[in-house]
């Protein structure tokens, strides 16, 4: 699985205009710092990585956030080129920007720098959702957002977030309906989840805020499942949805079939196959941490740790476990050198949330809102 054609580059930028009560990715609100340090470290890290895992070639070059899309063309052009000097970037290499709908009058000048396809930010087409999410933007700057994407020309794909408080069935099926007829070929459909220490989590807390139950964020699992269906996108992993096997993300395959890649910018995270081994990489998470560490020793990670077979097996299920096709089963328990919990996987099958054939272990419909839990029971 892990090979020299399965590489991918992830670039982290943490700045974001404004921090939304319900994030927990390692990100800072942008004071006006300039970019240029950051990049400098960045760019460095990129050589860094390559000398001591090798020049790889990357089918896949990711900016994410954080609010990538608040550079420029040409700051976006110096991290590519810094990217493809460190490393070879394959000649159709899916270059991805996380785009917030705010920076939509910035997307040419992304695009002509080399971004080829945009992953839009819209997370709801509704004004009152957006506002109850923290967001800045209202639905008609989303729409134009997303037109302003298809004009460069570049692949699009659209972000939501659903389940969100007092979101009705109905309601979610007109809005994904209504998303769904937008120039994309990709979406990304997340429940709200209330991560720990957030503003959404405090509100929880004192009984502010009150997320859909169990059953209700099933049943607008299943609407979202029947509506993407209906409308000719398929459902290969958990939350992403494709017009085409050509619209799937290259980036994220690399994640769920356990493939390698570096992670640069503070807070990223790799994982790297070398000599046999395969690492866990993690940068430092603070942007003026991570500068410093770059300057002081010429890259950006504070550890890099060799994953037992045991570890590589878990993650390996964990993330197979997640796409339509699932995963081999012989390879994982080959790979952690004793069977899997045979036990748990009997009665899974038996409950219908898990499918063995052809040597694979899928998630059935009904297991696809419980994978971590299924993939823990599989692997003690
Ligand atoms: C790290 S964010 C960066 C994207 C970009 N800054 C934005 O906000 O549009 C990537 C995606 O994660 C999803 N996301 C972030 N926090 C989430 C949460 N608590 N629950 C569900 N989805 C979440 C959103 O859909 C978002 O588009
Ligand atoms: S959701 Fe996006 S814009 Fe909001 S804080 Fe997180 S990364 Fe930044």
């Amino acid at each position: 699985m892990s090979g020299e054609s399965d590489f991918g580059i992830y670039v982290h930028w943490p700045y974001c205009a404004h921090i939304c009560p319900y994030c927990d990715f390692n990100v800072y609100r942008a004071r006006g710092q300039a970019n240029v340090a950051l990049i400098d470290a960045i760019e460095k890290d990129l050589a860094a990585h390559a000398a001591r895992f090798g020049k790889r070639t990357a089918r896949s070059l990711f900016f994410g956030g954080g609010t990538p899309s608040l550079l420029h063309g040409d700051e976006i052009a110096r991290l590519i080129d810094a990217a493809a000097r460190a490393f070879t970037l394959a000649s159709d290499c899916e270059i991805t920007l996380e785009a917030n709908p705010e920076d939509s009058a910035l997307f040419a000048e992304q695009a002509a720098a080399g971004v080829n396809r945009f992953s839009v930010g819209a997370q709801a087409l509704d004004n009152a959702a957006l506002k109850a999410l923290g967001r800045r933007h209202d639905a008609a700057s989303a729409l134009r957002a997303v037109e302003a994407a298809a004009a460069t020309g570049q692949r699009v794909s659209l972000d939501l977030i659903y389940a969100r408080e007092g979101q009705s069935t109905e309601a979610w099926r007109e809005e994904l309906t209504r998303a769904l007829e937008l120039p994309v070929e990709h979406v990304s459909l997340y429940q709200l989840t209330i991560e720990p220490k957030t503003a959404f989590a405090r509100r929880v807390e004192r009984g502010q805020l009150t997320p859909p139950d169990m059953d209700a964020a099933a049943s607008l699992y299943e609407a979202t499942q029947e509506i993407c269906a209906a409308a000719g996108f398929s459902g290969y992993e958990i939350s992403n949805h494709a017009r085409s096997e050509g619209a799937r993300s290259k980036h994220n395959a690399i994640y769920w079939q356990s493939g390698d890649w570096v992670g640069v910018g503070p807070g990223a995270h790799g994982r790297m196959t070398h000599e046999g081994a395969r690492y866990a990489l993690e940068a430092q998470r603070r942007p003026a941490d991570y500068i410093d560490a770059v300057a002081e020793h010429g890259l950006g990670w504070i550890s890099e740790t060799p994953l037992t077979a045991e570890e590589r097996a878990d993650e390996m299920l964990m993330m197979g476990l997640r796409i339509a096709e699932g995963v081999e089963l012989a390879f994982v328990e080959a790979l952690r050198g004793r069977p899997i919990n045979r036990e748990a996987l009997a009665w899974l099958i038996e409950q219908n949330l898990i499918v063995r054939d052809n040597g694979r272990v899928r998630l059935a419909p009904a297991g696809r809102l419980l994978a971590n839990k299924i993939a823990a029971e599989l692997a003690v």
